[in-house]
């Protein structure tokens, strides 16, 4: 039986440093960046609308921003404080109000929630202690401290509310709050259309990525049968011919529940669309503007993308297909960190972080690109997969049940790749996120893909 292999030094050719380094204080000095970037991020966030606008709910399908704040700390509290600390609970009662298991989003506004002065000021003290802990805690010994497992965790999970906060913000109405630069414009991308991966095993998932989630464990070879896919993710254009090939019209392309979803619904364009004066618009971050024709659609439930698919004549990628296509290296037969290699995600490589706040245009980053050449798999936009969210065999709870454990099953489709939103610290080639199929509030786009047996 073949061991699954994953590298850990950067592929041939591919420039810049190698995985994380496994030096405690090389990682010490990373978690604390990465605490100090989410912080950053939270503040500019919470920081650019007013109290009334931070407790206001501006769609039930989202928490008031000064829930995420605080929940954010009370998040550190309990696993960098009082787990990893040994601290006493600096407010106990507060726990049940930021449990999100206790509270739908739809009844936050309505909780006795820290007022957002209070919030500011109680993340801030956790935020405070948690980094004495950091710089005196030895890395190791338990699961939890690992190669500072719990710091990097935390550092994603705020980063995770950043971009949750981030579709808060592309709902909430009024002037915009928000801004920064365009990506670089391209030209329209004229490469290959798509690109065939080859049959055959590869290795999924990882057991040594040091701040690897425990949906994204253990490592596991996979059997993938070749396969064509999207070298880019589809664009606006292209899904506008779907909407204007009346695609929202006709059962033929949907799933029987996206059918009634989007009749009940009344769904006729991707969110935040509306057609005017012989042009199709959006609103993005409080300004209305043409919907770019060659920048990915987003703000897409999968049951569109889905339905686009079948329109196209073609289906998403599995859940496999997508990261071996973004990992998957046929020189070497090994998987890689990100399509580019092992070095970090920089500008050069993906759209993330909320560096822009729009995906970029299709065929921007060819130094990101995968081994076969396939485009922008990690940044831009959330990929829809075929796929439910499920356990990789030998899947081990860690460290708590409801990160990932209650999620699993039909209900929820698997997203790969992140968006724009989010930060490098919370997005690589294995990271698994999800979704209800209805969903399109989030950051969503898709790639597609045919059987090579069609071909
Ligand atoms: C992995 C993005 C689905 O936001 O529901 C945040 C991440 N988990 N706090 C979510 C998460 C707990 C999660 N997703
Ligand atoms: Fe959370």
């Amino acid at each position: 039986m073949t061991e699954p292999t994953e590298p850990n030094t950067g592929a041939p050719g591919t420039p810049g440093p190698a995985a994380p380094s496994t030096d405690p204080e090389a990682l010490r000095e990373r978690a604390l960046a990465a605490l100090l970037t989410a912080r950053d991020r939270t503040a500019l966030l919470t920081g650019c609308v007013d109290g009334p606008e931070l407790t206001a709910q501006h769609s039930p399908l989202m928490s008031p921003l000064v829930w995420d704040l605080a929940h954010i700390g009370n998040q550190e509290e309990q696993w960098l404080l009082r787990t990893v600390g040994g601290h006493e609970a600096m407010r106990p009662e507060i726990d049940g109000l930021y449990d999100a298991f206790e509270h739908p989003r739809s009844e936050r506004p309505r909780l006795p929630l820290l007022p957002p002065e209070e919030a500011r000021r109680y993340a801030a003290e956790v935020r405070g202690r948690a980094l004495d802990v950091l710089a005196g805690s030895v890395f190791g010994g338990t699961r939890l401290t690992e190669a500072g497992f719990a710091f990097g965790m935390i550092a994603q999970h705020e980063q995770q509310h950043d971009e949750t906060m981030l579709v808060t913000h592309q709902l909430r109405s009024g002037p915009p709050a928000l801004s920064a630069p365009d990506p670089e414009p391209v030209g329209p991308f004229t490469g290959p259309a798509e690109v065939l991966v080859p049959g055959g095993p590869f290795t999924m998932g990882t057991s040594t990525e040091p701040w690897a989630l425990d949906n994204e464990r253990p490592a596991h070879r996979r059997e993938v049968a070749p396969f064509l896919i999207d070298t880019v993710p589809v664009t606006n254009a292209r899904y506008t011919a779907f909407v204007e090939d009346n695609g929202y019209g006709d059962p033929r392309w949907w799933a029987p529940e996206g059918w009634e979803h989007v009749r009940r619904h009344g769904i006729t364009a991707p969110l935040f669309w509306r057609r005017e004066g012989g042009q199709w618009l959006r609103r993005r971050f409080g300004v209305t503007e043409p919907v770019p024709p060659d920048e990915p659609v987003v703000h897409v439930s999968w049951y569109e993308a889905d339905a686009w698919a079948r329109w196209a004549g073609r289906r998403l990628p599995t859940e496999a297909e997508w990261e071996k296509a973004a990992r998957h290296d046929p020189a070497t037969g090994r998987s890689r960190r990100h399509p580019w290699g092992d070095a970090d995600p920089g500008p050069r490589h993906a759209n993330l972080g909320q560096r822009h706040l729009r995906p970029a245009p299709a065929g921007s980053y060819p130094a990101g690109a995968s081994p076969l050449g396939v485009r922008q798999l990690i940044g831009d936009v959330w990929e829809w997969t075929s796929s439910d969210f499920a356990p990789y065999p030998g899947f081990r709870v860690f460290p708590y049940r409801e990160y990932s454990q209650v999620f699993f099953g039909p209900e929820y489709k698997v997203l790969r790749g992140g968006s724009f939103a989010v930060d490098p610290v919370a997005c690589r080639g294995t990271f698994r996120n999800w979704d209800y199929p209805v969903r399109r509030q989030i950051f969503s786009g898709f790639r597609t893909a045919r059987s090579a047996e069609d071909v």
